[in-house]
Protein backbone atom coordinates (compact mmCIF):
# COMPACT_ATOMS: atom_id res chain seq x y z
CA UNK A 1 0.00 0.00 0.00
CA UNK A 2 1.59 3.37 -0.62
CA UNK A 3 1.90 5.56 1.97
CA UNK A 4 -0.37 8.28 2.67
CA UNK A 5 -3.36 6.12 1.62
CA UNK A 6 -4.56 5.67 5.08
CA UNK A 7 -4.50 9.63 6.32
CA UNK A 8 -8.26 9.66 5.74
CA UNK A 9 -8.74 7.37 8.37
CA UNK A 10 -7.58 9.86 10.80
CA UNK A 11 -10.13 11.82 12.90
CA UNK A 12 -10.52 15.76 12.29
CA UNK A 13 -8.61 16.56 14.96
CA UNK A 14 -5.49 14.56 14.43
CA UNK A 15 -5.99 15.18 10.71
CA UNK A 16 -5.48 19.15 11.41
CA UNK A 17 -2.39 18.30 13.55
CA UNK A 18 -0.94 15.87 10.56
CA UNK A 19 -1.23 18.77 8.18
CA UNK A 20 1.50 20.70 10.12
CA UNK A 21 3.94 17.93 9.65
CA UNK A 22 6.15 17.38 7.73
CA UNK A 23 5.18 13.97 6.14
CA UNK A 24 9.36 13.68 5.02
CA UNK A 25 9.84 13.78 8.83
CA UNK A 26 8.43 11.03 10.29
CA UNK A 27 10.42 9.32 12.41
CA UNK A 28 11.19 5.61 11.56
CA UNK A 29 10.77 5.02 15.29
CA UNK A 30 8.66 5.65 17.95
CA UNK A 31 9.21 4.12 22.04
CA UNK A 32 6.77 5.08 24.72
CA UNK A 33 7.27 4.42 28.53
CA UNK A 34 3.66 4.15 29.33
CA UNK A 35 3.20 5.47 32.59
CA UNK A 36 0.96 7.07 34.86
CA UNK A 37 -1.66 3.88 35.04
CA UNK A 38 -2.01 3.94 39.42
CA UNK A 39 -2.35 7.95 39.13
CA UNK A 40 -4.90 8.06 36.50
CA UNK A 41 -7.02 5.88 38.82
CA UNK A 42 -5.65 7.39 42.36
CA UNK A 43 -7.33 10.63 40.96
CA UNK A 44 -10.98 9.04 40.70
CA UNK A 45 -10.66 7.30 44.34
CA UNK A 46 -10.07 3.85 41.92
CA UNK A 47 -8.39 0.86 42.34
CA UNK A 48 -4.84 0.64 40.31
CA UNK A 49 -6.06 -2.36 38.38
CA UNK A 50 -9.27 0.31 36.80
CA UNK A 51 -6.49 2.69 35.96
CA UNK A 52 -4.01 -0.61 34.31
CA UNK A 53 -7.65 -1.62 32.25
CA UNK A 54 -7.94 1.89 31.11
CA UNK A 55 -4.26 2.23 29.90
CA UNK A 56 -4.85 -1.10 28.18
CA UNK A 57 -7.73 0.50 26.34
CA UNK A 58 -5.87 3.12 25.46
CA UNK A 59 -3.22 1.23 23.82
CA UNK A 60 -4.46 0.90 20.02
CA UNK A 61 -5.81 3.67 19.60
CA UNK A 62 -2.31 5.11 19.79
CA UNK A 63 -1.58 2.01 17.66
CA UNK A 64 -3.70 3.09 14.86
CA UNK A 65 -3.02 6.39 15.14
CA UNK A 66 0.39 5.33 14.14
CA UNK A 67 -0.28 2.74 11.82
CA UNK A 68 -2.47 5.28 9.58
CA UNK A 69 0.14 7.67 9.27
CA UNK A 70 2.75 4.69 8.14
CA UNK A 71 5.19 4.67 11.51
CA UNK A 72 7.23 2.21 10.33
CA UNK A 73 8.12 1.01 14.18
CA UNK A 74 6.29 2.02 17.37
CA UNK A 75 7.31 -0.08 20.74
CA UNK A 76 5.77 0.47 23.56
CA UNK A 77 7.25 -0.33 27.19
CA UNK A 78 4.54 -2.83 28.42
CA UNK A 79 5.52 -4.56 31.52
CA UNK A 80 9.29 -4.40 33.05
CA UNK A 81 11.20 -7.01 34.48
CA UNK A 82 11.44 -4.58 37.90
CA UNK A 83 7.20 -4.44 37.96
CA UNK A 84 7.43 -8.57 37.57
CA UNK A 85 10.06 -8.69 40.40
CA UNK A 86 8.67 -5.73 42.51
CA UNK A 87 4.72 -5.55 42.38
CA UNK A 88 2.05 -7.37 44.20
CA UNK A 89 1.27 -10.90 42.81
CA UNK A 90 -2.28 -9.84 42.44
CA UNK A 91 -1.61 -6.63 39.97
CA UNK A 92 1.07 -8.60 37.91
CA UNK A 93 -1.47 -11.69 37.25
CA UNK A 94 -3.84 -8.59 36.46
CA UNK A 95 -1.43 -7.21 34.09
CA UNK A 96 -0.88 -10.41 32.35
CA UNK A 97 -4.32 -10.73 32.37
CA UNK A 98 -4.84 -7.36 30.79
CA UNK A 99 -2.05 -8.48 28.13
CA UNK A 100 -3.98 -11.72 27.07
CA UNK A 101 -7.27 -9.92 26.93
CA UNK A 102 -5.65 -7.63 24.39
CA UNK A 103 -3.86 -9.80 22.01
CA UNK A 104 -7.24 -11.77 21.82
CA UNK A 105 -9.78 -8.90 21.63
CA UNK A 106 -7.34 -6.62 19.03
CA UNK A 107 -5.84 -9.09 16.03
CA UNK A 108 -8.36 -8.83 13.91
CA UNK A 109 -7.99 -4.88 14.29
CA UNK A 110 -4.48 -5.19 13.79
CA UNK A 111 -4.71 -7.08 10.42
CA UNK A 112 -7.26 -4.95 9.36
CA UNK A 113 -4.99 -1.92 10.36
CA UNK A 114 -1.83 -3.88 8.77
CA UNK A 115 -0.25 -4.10 12.37
CA UNK A 116 2.61 -6.81 12.80
CA UNK A 117 2.84 -7.31 16.41
CA UNK A 118 6.28 -8.57 17.87
CA UNK A 119 8.21 -8.57 21.50
CA UNK A 120 11.50 -7.87 23.15
CA UNK A 121 12.23 -8.77 26.90
CA UNK A 122 12.46 -12.29 28.76
CA UNK A 123 9.17 -13.12 27.31
CA UNK A 124 10.56 -16.75 28.57
CA UNK A 125 9.98 -15.57 32.16
CA UNK A 126 6.14 -15.24 31.67
CA UNK A 127 3.72 -17.40 32.18
CA UNK A 128 3.51 -19.90 29.46
CA UNK A 129 -0.31 -19.50 28.51
CA UNK A 130 0.38 -15.67 27.82
CA UNK A 131 3.76 -16.79 25.84
CA UNK A 132 0.90 -19.04 23.63
CA UNK A 133 -0.69 -16.01 22.99
CA UNK A 134 1.67 -13.81 22.25
CA UNK A 135 2.67 -16.50 19.65
CA UNK A 136 -0.33 -17.05 18.53
CA UNK A 137 -0.97 -13.10 18.04
CA UNK A 138 2.66 -12.98 16.17
CA UNK A 139 2.00 -15.42 14.17
CA UNK A 140 -1.74 -13.93 12.46
CA UNK A 141 0.18 -10.94 12.23
CA UNK A 142 3.32 -11.78 10.75
CA UNK A 143 2.32 -11.02 7.16
CA UNK A 144 1.46 -7.26 8.06
CA UNK A 145 3.55 -4.51 6.41
CA UNK A 146 2.67 -1.54 8.02
CA UNK A 147 3.88 -0.93 11.56
CA UNK A 148 5.59 -3.24 13.73
CA UNK A 149 4.01 -2.94 17.23
CA UNK A 150 6.84 -4.02 19.52
CA UNK A 151 5.80 -4.81 23.21
CA UNK A 152 8.36 -4.32 25.65
CA UNK A 153 7.95 -7.56 27.89
CA UNK A 154 9.39 -8.65 30.88
CA UNK A 155 12.14 -6.38 29.88
CA UNK A 156 15.22 -4.36 31.27
CA UNK A 157 17.55 -2.77 29.69
CA UNK A 158 20.56 -4.08 31.74
CA UNK A 159 19.35 -7.78 31.34
CA UNK A 160 19.05 -7.18 27.68
CA UNK A 161 23.11 -6.07 27.80
CA UNK A 162 23.63 -9.45 29.91
CA UNK A 163 21.74 -11.67 27.14
CA UNK A 164 23.60 -9.98 24.68
CA UNK A 165 27.19 -10.41 25.32
CA UNK A 166 26.13 -13.90 26.87
CA UNK A 167 25.40 -14.41 23.33
CA UNK A 168 27.86 -12.80 21.38
CA UNK A 169 30.37 -14.71 23.29
CA UNK A 170 28.73 -18.38 23.17
CA UNK A 171 28.46 -17.87 19.20
CA UNK A 172 32.19 -17.02 19.03
CA UNK A 173 32.98 -20.03 21.01
CA UNK A 174 30.53 -22.23 19.20
CA UNK A 175 32.58 -20.79 15.89
CA UNK A 176 35.89 -21.87 17.90
CA UNK A 177 34.58 -25.45 18.12
CA UNK A 178 33.15 -25.42 14.66
CA UNK A 179 36.99 -24.56 13.63
CA UNK A 180 38.42 -26.50 16.08
CA UNK A 181 40.21 -24.58 18.29
CA UNK A 182 40.03 -22.78 20.82
CA UNK A 183 38.55 -19.55 21.66
CA UNK A 184 41.70 -18.06 22.27
CA UNK A 185 43.35 -19.37 19.06
CA UNK A 186 40.99 -18.12 17.30
CA UNK A 187 41.42 -14.46 18.54
CA UNK A 188 44.70 -14.75 17.41
CA UNK A 189 43.99 -14.49 14.20
CA UNK A 190 40.91 -12.46 14.33
CA UNK A 191 41.34 -9.78 17.18
CA UNK A 192 39.18 -9.12 20.22
CA UNK A 193 38.55 -5.50 18.36
CA UNK A 194 37.40 -7.08 14.99
CA UNK A 195 35.09 -9.82 16.94
CA UNK A 196 33.58 -6.99 19.59
CA UNK A 197 32.51 -3.71 18.09
CA UNK A 198 29.35 -1.70 18.68
CA UNK A 199 27.50 -3.64 15.81
CA UNK A 200 28.60 -6.63 17.58
CA UNK A 201 27.07 -5.84 20.27
CA UNK A 202 23.47 -4.46 18.08
CA UNK A 203 23.04 -7.27 16.38
CA UNK A 204 23.17 -9.60 19.85
CA UNK A 205 19.90 -7.05 21.04
CA UNK A 206 16.46 -8.30 21.05
CA UNK A 207 16.10 -5.04 19.03
CA UNK A 208 19.02 -6.45 16.26
CA UNK A 209 16.18 -6.14 13.63
CA UNK A 210 15.01 -2.32 14.24
CA UNK A 211 16.16 0.67 14.20
CA UNK A 212 17.01 3.12 17.03
CA UNK A 213 14.27 4.98 18.14
CA UNK A 214 14.27 8.63 17.03
CA UNK A 215 11.75 9.77 19.75
CA UNK A 216 11.16 8.33 23.46
CA UNK A 217 7.83 9.77 25.08
CA UNK A 218 7.41 9.30 28.38
CA UNK A 219 3.71 9.84 30.01
CA UNK A 220 2.91 11.04 33.78
CA UNK A 221 5.90 13.72 33.77
CA UNK A 222 8.30 11.52 35.28
CA UNK A 223 11.95 12.91 34.27
CA UNK A 224 13.75 9.24 33.45
CA UNK A 225 14.17 6.26 31.40
CA UNK A 226 13.88 3.42 33.78
CA UNK A 227 15.77 0.94 32.03
CA UNK A 228 14.33 1.03 29.03
CA UNK A 229 15.98 0.49 25.28
CA UNK A 230 19.67 2.23 27.46
CA UNK A 231 21.76 1.53 24.15
CA UNK A 232 19.37 1.98 21.64
CA UNK A 233 18.52 5.54 22.53
CA UNK A 234 21.98 6.87 23.14
CA UNK A 235 20.64 9.57 20.31
CA UNK A 236 16.98 9.55 20.44
CA UNK A 237 15.07 12.46 20.99
CA UNK A 238 13.17 12.74 24.65
CA UNK A 239 9.36 14.52 24.61
CA UNK A 240 7.88 13.95 28.73
CA UNK A 241 4.43 14.92 28.99
CA UNK A 242 2.69 15.61 31.95
CA UNK A 243 -0.68 13.47 30.64
CA UNK A 244 -1.14 10.27 32.05
CA UNK A 245 -1.25 7.23 30.16
CA UNK A 246 -4.75 6.53 30.39
CA UNK A 247 -5.40 9.83 29.00
CA UNK A 248 -3.32 9.59 26.23
CA UNK A 249 -4.09 9.38 22.56
CA UNK A 250 -3.61 9.64 18.80
CA UNK A 251 -3.55 13.13 19.01
CA UNK A 252 -1.00 12.98 21.36
CA UNK A 253 0.97 11.06 19.49
CA UNK A 254 1.05 13.70 16.49
CA UNK A 255 1.91 16.54 19.14
CA UNK A 256 4.79 14.48 19.79
CA UNK A 257 5.95 13.96 16.51
CA UNK A 258 5.39 17.62 16.09
CA UNK A 259 7.62 18.48 18.71
CA UNK A 260 10.10 15.94 17.55
CA UNK A 261 10.08 18.15 13.80
CA UNK A 262 10.92 21.31 15.57
CA UNK A 263 14.06 19.93 17.43
CA UNK A 264 17.53 19.74 15.47
CA UNK A 265 19.28 16.40 16.11
CA UNK A 266 23.02 16.50 16.03
CA UNK A 267 24.25 12.84 17.15
CA UNK A 268 27.25 14.50 18.35
CA UNK A 269 28.55 16.59 15.55
CA UNK A 270 27.68 20.30 15.12
CA UNK A 271 24.00 22.15 14.24
CA UNK A 272 23.45 22.82 11.28
CA UNK A 273 24.22 26.70 9.94
CA UNK A 274 27.78 26.47 11.70
CA UNK A 275 30.87 28.04 9.81
CA UNK A 276 32.47 24.41 11.50
CA UNK A 277 29.77 22.62 10.55
CA UNK A 278 30.01 23.82 6.86
CA UNK A 279 33.83 22.51 6.55
CA UNK A 280 32.59 19.20 6.88
CA UNK A 281 33.39 15.68 9.27
CA UNK A 282 36.83 15.50 8.82
CA UNK A 283 39.39 16.29 11.63
CA UNK A 284 41.93 18.51 10.53
CA UNK A 285 45.04 17.94 12.16
CA UNK A 286 47.54 20.47 12.25
CA UNK A 287 51.47 19.50 12.61
CA UNK A 288 52.61 19.76 16.06
CA UNK A 289 55.36 22.19 15.69
CA UNK A 290 52.84 24.38 13.70
CA UNK A 291 50.52 24.31 17.11
CA UNK A 292 54.14 24.79 19.33
CA UNK A 293 54.84 27.80 16.83
CA UNK A 294 51.33 29.22 17.10
CA UNK A 295 51.48 28.85 21.27
CA UNK A 296 54.80 30.50 21.56
CA UNK A 297 54.41 33.71 18.84
CA UNK A 298 50.77 34.33 19.05
CA UNK A 299 49.11 33.48 22.14
CA UNK A 300 51.88 33.58 24.82
CA UNK A 301 52.59 36.75 24.01
CA UNK A 302 48.78 37.89 24.20
CA UNK A 303 48.43 35.55 27.43
CA UNK A 304 51.65 37.47 29.50
CA UNK A 305 50.65 40.79 30.18
CA UNK A 306 47.44 38.68 31.72
CA UNK A 307 49.98 36.40 33.64
CA UNK A 308 51.90 38.92 35.10
CA UNK A 309 49.18 40.95 35.63
CA UNK A 310 49.01 39.08 39.68
C1 LIG B 1 2.67 2.26 34.56
O1 LIG B 1 1.64 2.58 35.40
C2 LIG B 1 2.36 1.27 33.57
C3 LIG B 1 2.63 -0.06 33.64
C4 LIG B 1 3.09 -0.73 34.85
C5 LIG B 1 2.54 -0.91 32.50
C6 LIG B 1 1.71 -0.41 31.35
C7 LIG B 1 0.56 -1.28 31.19
C8 LIG B 1 -0.52 -0.97 30.46
C9 LIG B 1 -0.66 0.24 29.69
C10 LIG B 1 -1.66 -1.91 30.44
C11 LIG B 1 -1.45 -3.21 29.74
C12 LIG B 1 -0.72 -3.12 28.44
C13 LIG B 1 -1.08 -3.73 27.31
C14 LIG B 1 -0.19 -3.68 26.13
C15 LIG B 1 -2.34 -4.42 27.16
P1 LIG B 1 1.97 2.68 36.95
O2 LIG B 1 1.20 1.63 37.64
O3 LIG B 1 3.43 2.63 37.19
O4 LIG B 1 1.42 4.10 37.25
P2 LIG B 1 1.81 5.03 38.48
O5 LIG B 1 3.25 5.40 38.32
O6 LIG B 1 0.88 6.21 38.34
O7 LIG B 1 1.55 4.23 39.73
Amino acid sequence: MPKGTRLGELPADELAVYAQLDPDRIPEHVAIIMDGNGRWAGKRALKRFLGHQQGAECVQFVVETASRIDLPWLTLYAFSIENNLRRPKSEVSFLMSLLKNYLIGNVKRMNDNNVRMTYIGRTKGLPEEIQETMQWASEETAKNTGTTLTLALNYGSRAEMVDATRGLVQKLIDEAHRRGCSLEDMLQVDSLEERIDEAQISENLYTAHMPDPDLVIRTSGEQRISNFLLWQIAYSEIFVTDRLWPDFRGIHLLEAIQNFQQRERRFGGLGIGTDEHLEGNQIALEPADQVAEEIEHELLPKAAPVLTRR
